[in-house]
């Protein structure tokens, strides 16, 4: 298995690769999918497999325009329209009532399916060759972090992938908001760079937030968030509690990633720094956290972000990567 630069010949191969039944790992603007042919069970199984995930998690199907929604959704409501023609292409995952006809491997068994169009020129091309939905979940193992570089899905996935195609670094950096517009009202299940306040404005309605959500951003203990993780421990610490913890535990090896502030170096820490712009530290935040964990730390101290909405998803997948420190 190797990576391919993403030309439109390559992109061509990679279509055929996944009508063939093969997996395909492909940039999107949030980070790198793990695509299969959405309609192929024997396609989709490989990618649990491959994956290491349980087959009751639903992969997010992803498609060349809001077009061919009708295609795989149902009683489509007003809704998924004002967002789709407000955001498409989008980092937004739009959850509808599946058809009859939608294979329930990529739904987890639901009735339900979620559909995205992402905003990246090598997805929407591949989209094109292949003509159909492409399933495609973030390409790491589960329970780890999501890549954002062609090179960390050949570490996540290695050999159970047929074909990388590289488009360089995503721009995002963190998976899609998605929306459940299934039921009577739009609820919220992930947060990401389209913003609550943003689809209320564009819907003029309240979008909910279901508690397991709300839990897992606030760190309230018994939640099971087992996701985004690196292997080393890492932990969430404000900035003025930063240098203590550091002087005083010289027998550990240790990372911090910042945010915005400057903290002088230690012969036992090194420092990678963030800038305290939301949209930068997005695209990097992945990246940063595998640099420091591929180091052999003892711990990874993480500078606490703001509070403000634009830093919600960031603090939703920092609220689950440090998940160790937090009592279950
Ligand atoms: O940004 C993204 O969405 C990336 C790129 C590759 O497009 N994909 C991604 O997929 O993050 P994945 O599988 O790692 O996350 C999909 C999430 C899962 O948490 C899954 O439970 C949820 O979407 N999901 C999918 N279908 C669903 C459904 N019918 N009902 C509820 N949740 C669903
Ligand atoms: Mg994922």
């Amino acid at each position: 298995m190797s990576i391919f630069n993403a030309t439109s010949h390559t992109i061509k191969q990679a279509a055929q690769c996944l009508r063939g039944g093969g997996l395909v790992a492909f940039p999107t603007e949030t980070v790198y999918g793990l695509g299969a042919d959405a309609r192929n069970s024997e396609a989709l199984k490989r990618i649990f497999i491959a994956k290491n995930r349980p087959q009751d998690h639903p992969l997010i199907v992803h498609l060349a325009s809001f077009e061919q929604f009708d295609a795989w959704a149902c009683d489509i409501p007003d809704s998924a329209v004002m967002l789709a023609q407000h955001f498409f292409p989008a980092p937004l995952a739009i959850i509808l009532k599946k058809r009859p006809d939608i294979n329930i491997v990529v739904t987890g068994g639901q009735d339900t399916v979620a559909l995205r169009v992402p905003n990246h020129p090598v997805a929407l091309d591949l989209l094109r060759a292949f003509g159909d939905g492409i399933a495609a979940p973030s390409a790491n193992r589960f329970c780890r972090i999501s890549p954002t570089q062609a090179t960390h899905v050949l570490q996540e996935l290695g050999d159970s992938v047929d074909m990388i195609l590289d488009g360089g670094a995503c721009q995002i950096g963190v998976e899609s908001t998605i929306i459940d517009l299934s039921g009577d009202h739009p609820m919220l299940l992930r947060y990401g760079q389209i913003m609550r306040s943003e689809l209320e404005k564009v819907l003029n309605l309240n979008v909910l937030i279901p508690d397991a959500l709300l839990k897992s951003t606030v760190r309230t203990a018994g939640m099971m968030a087992t996701h985004y993780a690196p292997s080393t421990p890492a932990m969430l610490c404000e900035n003025t509690a930063i240098p203590h913890f550091i002087e005083t535990n010289t027998q550990m090896k240790m990372g911090l990633l910042s945010c915005g502030d400057a903290f002088s170096s230690y012969a036992h820490c090194t420092v990678i720094s963030l800038p305290a712009n939301p949209i930068i530290y997005a695209q990097n935040l992945y990246a940063k956290l595998r640099e420091l964990d591929a180091l052999d730390l003892d711990v990874i101290l993480v500078q606490t972000p703001p509070q403000t909405e634009d830093w919600e998803a960031i603090n939703d997948r920092l609220a689950k990567a440090t998940h160790h420190f937090r009592e279950h």
